[in-house]
């Protein structure tokens, strides 16, 4: 079977395409083929950095590789944080990051933000570029204890609810990931 690595760490998330892609690909993870460099992410988009982490990989180890990058613009902030979402306020600590956005925005009538997922997949020599997009509004405090990062203060549009009062398979149908990684899940079985 064609052998693909999926540049994460992230069993979880290793899982899900695995069962996706079963009986058409063999999805090993960087933990799978023993790669434990921290891979850089200098570049400044998202595109640039999921694309540095599947080249790495198809580079040093000869392997058909896909790797996604994930952050949040928000409008009226420029589409900060974008790139630097996962350390915002200069730690990973997800509330401080969530309490500069929301001072930031103190006052702010345009509270109109995007989660966005970029996954480039090399395979046999060419990269192709899958987008995923959720659009939404940022809440004026915290709502919810489920999901992870900014997902407290993320309402998508056409809910009530924000991502961190969701259910996770609900999320998980909806989210920026998801519809990027349907995206290419597509492309790899047709
Ligand atoms: P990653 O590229 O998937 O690791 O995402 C980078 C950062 O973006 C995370 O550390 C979070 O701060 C933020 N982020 C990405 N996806 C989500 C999400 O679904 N919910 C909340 N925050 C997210």
């Amino acid at each position: 079977m064609h052998k693909l690595v999926f540049a994460t760490n992230n069993q979880h998330k290793t899982d899900e395409i695995r069962l996706a892609l079963a009986g058409q690909y063999e999805i090993l993870n960087l933990n799978d083929i023993g790669c434990t460099e921290d891979i850089p992410e200098t570049a400044d988009t998202f595109e640039g950095n999921a694309t540095l982490k599947s080249s790495y990989v198809v580079e040093n180890f000869k392997l058909d590789c896909f790797a996604d990058d994930s952050g949040l613009e928000i409008e009226a902030l420029n589409n900060e944080p974008g790139i630097f979402s996962a350390r915002y306020s200069g730690s990973r600590d997800t509330v401080e990051n969530m309490q500069l956005v929301l001072q930031k925005l103190k006052g702010q009538t345009n509270r109109r933000a995007k989660f966005k997922t970029v996954i480039s997949l090399m395979i046999a020599g060419q990269n192709h570029i899958f987008e995923g997009v959720i659009e939404g509004t940022i809440r004026e405090s915290l709502s919810g204890i489920k999901g992870f990062g900014y997902d407290p203060i993320f309402q998508p549009n056409g809910y009530d609810i924000t991502f961190a009062e969701m259910e996770m398979e609900e999320k998980n149908k909806i989210s920026h990931r998801a519809i990027a990684l349907k995206k290419m899940m597509e492309f790899l079985k047709g």
